[in-house]
């Protein structure tokens, strides 16, 4: 039905000189099937903010190149986002594992796709735009967020379009995108044609995830009435602002890699105030491998913001191995790095000893009620960032 509606629509377009581009697409959607599709939930003449949306003046970072947001993109990105039918059997969505109520991830240690479970944890996707790393995955070996995004479509266990075991490749998700009427709609509205291919596919995606970010929480507005870090927070409570000093100040070591003084020096790596990894981190030593044996290659962290929901329940077990849900396993981590060697970051190796933090339970306490104050509200409940179809 719709698919004879376009081309009537497009020969206007072309055919009438002297009506605006935008007259002729309102005309389009008036009829349109996402009308009816998404019972009203996407108006495509009135769009969410994606584009213009407020960033702190303190944020810098952005690993945003060739590929800007825009609200068109990202419109087109969520419905992929949240669609099965990117799955060889239309059971799995990329929202299956990342979930907006999880901070985009999954509470599961491993995530269940098409194939069976995921090797590795899933990771939030909370302001994976704000961030010099420009390589994706935990062990970065995507090498932009674009290239990333197509990835676990194409993986025999996450979505199935692999083209191994009897399964079709990525090229037959492509005609069975272009025979919905709502894609036929998405792709003409933004890209003139009807043609779904897999760099269309990974724009829209990438215009998605990067415009999903978390600038409301109570850090934010503390760090907003200073004028760098280090200085104590206005709205934080004493034990907040000592856990901010720990997570910043470098350590002070001895001879053995003792802590004997100073902060406990996890800044090096996640930078505030995008909390973001450092490019050059080596791994933390957590190495093991969630299928058995070692997995050395994880460099790359998510953001450290929104590691705990509103109501102060963690977005799912930490790290790649999903090791943990309680924080203070973390500090423990860190507290008393277990092995040297295989990879491990220089920093958590002080003249040659893995690192021992020392720490006091109240430190600990003061560095979890630090963590919670990177958490913000917006990413959970907004809509423009929830599921098209339901
Ligand atoms: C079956 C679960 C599953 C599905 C489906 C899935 N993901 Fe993921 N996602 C993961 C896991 C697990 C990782 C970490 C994998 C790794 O690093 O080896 C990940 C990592 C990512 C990352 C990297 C984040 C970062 O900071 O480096 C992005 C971006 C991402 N997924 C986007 C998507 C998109 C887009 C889709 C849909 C096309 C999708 N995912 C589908 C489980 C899933
Ligand atoms: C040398 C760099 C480095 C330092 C210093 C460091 N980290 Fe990490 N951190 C990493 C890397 C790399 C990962 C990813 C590890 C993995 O999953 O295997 C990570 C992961 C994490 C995670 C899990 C994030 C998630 O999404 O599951 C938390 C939480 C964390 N670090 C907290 C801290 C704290 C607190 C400190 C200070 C005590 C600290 N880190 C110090 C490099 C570092």
């Amino acid at each position: 039905m719709t698919k004879l509606l376009i081309p009537l629509a497009f020969l206007f377009l072309f055919s009438s000189c002297d009506s605006s581009e935008e007259e002729v697409i309102e005309v389009d959607i008036e009829q349109s099937a996402i009308l009816v599709q998404f019972e009203n939930r996407i108006d495509l003449t009135n769009l969410p903010n994606y584009a213009n949306q407020e960033i702190p003046s303190y944020i810098s970072k952005d690993n945003t190149t060739t590929n800007p947001i825009t609200d068109n993109g990202s419109i087109l990105g969520r419905v992929l986002f949240y669609d099965k039918n990117l799955s060889i059997d239309n059971t799995v969505a990329c929202a299956s594992c990342h979930q907006q109520s999880f901070g985009f991830s999954d509470g599961d240690i491993a995530s269940t796709g098409v194939n069976g479970s995921t090797g590795r944890h899933s990771m939030r996707l909370v302001n994976a735009r704000f961030a010099d790393e420009v390589n994706f995955f935990w062990d970065e070996r995507s090498t932009s967020l674009e290239s990333q995004t197509t990835q676990p479509i194409q993986d025999h266990i996450e979505m199935g379009f692999s083209g191994e075991e009897g399964n079709d490749d990525i090229s037959r998700l492509f005609e069975k995108l272009e025979s919905i009427d709502y894609y036929n709609e998405l792709f003409t509205f933004i890209y003139g044609d009807t043609e779904v291919n897999e760099q269309r596919m990974q724009n829209a995606l990438g215009q998605f995830i990067r415009s999903i970010q978390s600038f409301d929480s109570k850090y934010d507005l503390g760090r907003a009435q200073v004028n760098n870090e280090n200085t104590d927070f206005p709205n934080f409570s004493e034990l907040e602002n000592e856990g901010k000093a720990l997570f910043m100040d470098r350590v002070d070591f001895n001879n053995n890699g003792v802590r004997v003084g100073g902060g406990i020096g996890c800044n090096a790596c996640h930078r505030a105030p995008e909390f973001d990894i450092d490019p050059r981190s080596g791994n933390n030593g957590i190495i093991a491998s969630l299928s058995g044996g070692t997995d050395t290659e994880v460099t790359r962290s998510p953001s450290l913001r929104d590691l705990f929901n509103t109501s102060g329940e963690v977005n799912g077990p930490f790290m790649h191995t999903g090791f943990s849900e309680d924080f203070e396993d973390v500090l423990d981590h860190y507290d008393n790095i277990p092995a040297a060697g295989n990879g491990l970051d220089r920093r958590l190796n002080p003249m040659g000893n893995t690192q021992n933090l020392n720490m006091t339970q109240g430190e600990k306490d003061a560095v979890i009620a630090f963590i919670k104050t990177l958490t913000g509200s917006d990413i959970y409940s907004n809509d423009k960032w929830s599921d098209p179809f339901n």
